[in-house]
């Protein structure tokens, strides 16, 4: 439904996107991550074309949308700090993106009413922004957003600037949200939030110095990363990363277990220097032959001495990830 082919772009001599090509279908929820700085905002303004872009194509619905401008697109983009128009009350600046089409008042007034209500913003229709909390406003430009009926949806960091509690109950909402766009419309999300991406995208996308790292659905990214990076990028804490005579191994820190599971498990003998107690889990920090920094996640229950300091653990083999030492990419 949406094609990325080849696109590059450079700020002056920071090239900032370096032919990135993803397919993305109608209705797929697609998560963007990656370090600050890495390209992710400004690919997303590059597909709603507030951006322009040095190559490659964009590609909607066999549409060649490059040069179109955003208005033309039949894309929303909803931004981290909201841009709502201050001076303008919540209902007009739902209404914008239809007045501006010059969609008849009373269309107008019904879409509002129907959206609102789904986002249970009906009773802050007559306020001005600065009158909302950061969790209206935010309700408030996916709104605006939501009103345009695109076929996609470009969202930048929406949530970031709201707390855990709101965070957790936008998330759900974005699910419900997700669900009833079903087939409609597709979503680019970027976030820098794991739980966030794992939970909400049917695909994630990886970024790293403007090149894609990997593309596909969570579980794969998760289990089976393409690289270092997604291997140590994607989970908390990060996978380890050992170096062997001839590869490097991953691990990552909820895999270690302090009872071997067959006979051939690998052994990790730790001198540890810290645990940290999450509650129900507790990690690990410990050096294994005096120099290699190791981090275990274990569940609180497995570790009975908490003062010890020493432990044995083990990981099943068939759980490593093996990686290639000059290139980084999984062998
Ligand atoms: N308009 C611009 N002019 C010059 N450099 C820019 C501009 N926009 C972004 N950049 C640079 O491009 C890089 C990627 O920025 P951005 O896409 O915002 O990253 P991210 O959203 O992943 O944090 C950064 O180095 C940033 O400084
Ligand atoms: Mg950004």
């Amino acid at each position: 439904m949406l094609s990325i082919k080849n696109l590059s772009k450079s700020f002056k001599q920071n090239k900032v996107l370096d032919g990135i090509s993803i397919d993305i279908n109608l209705g797929e929820f697609v998560v963007i991550v990656g370090s600050s700085g890495c390209g992710k905002s400004t690919l997303l303004r590059i597909i709603s074309g507030l951006e322009s872009l040095d190559a490659g194509e964009i590609v909607s619905d066999d549409l060649l949308i490059n040069e179109l401008e955003p208005k033309d697109r039949n894309i929303s983009m909803v931004f981290q700090n909201y841009a709502l128009y201050p001076h303008k009350s919540v209902f007009d600046n739902i209404a914008f993106p239809l007045q501006i089409k010059n969609t008849p008042k009373a269309m107008i007034e019904e879409k509002i009413l129907e959206i609102s209500q789904k986002l249970s913003i009906e009773e802050l229709l007559k306020r001005k922004p600065k009158e909302l909390s950061g969790g209206q406003r935010q309700r408030v430009a996916l709104a605006r957003a939501l009103v345009k009926e695109p076929k996609i949806f470009l969202l930048d960091e929406p949530l970031s600037n709201l707390d855990a509690k709101l965070r957790i109950q936008m998330r759900k909402e974005l699910l419900d949200l997700k669900k009833e766009c079903k087939g409609k419309a597709s979503f680019i999300y970027v976030t820098h939030d794991q739980v966030e991406a794992l939970t909400l995208a049917d695909k994630i996308l990886v970024l790293d110095k403007g090149t894609i790292q990997q593309y596909g659905d969570p579980y794969t990214i998760y289990h089976q990363p393409a690289n270092v990076f997604v291997a140590t990028f994607i989970g908390n804490p990060a996978t380890n990363i050992i170096e062997a005579n001839d590869k490097l191994i991953g691990i990552r820190p909820e895999y270690f277990s302090t009872s071997p599971k067959t006979a051939d498990d690998l052994v990790f003998e730790l001198d540890i220097f810290n645990i940290e107690n999450l509650g129900n889990e507790i990690l690990i920090h410990g050096l294994y032959k005096e120099k290699i920094n190791i981090c275990a996640k274990l569940n609180a229950n497995e570790l009975l001495d908490k003062d010890t300091k020493e432990i044995k653990l083990y990981v099943s083999q068939n759980l490593l990830y093996y990686f290639n030492k000059q290139t980084g990419l999984k062998i």
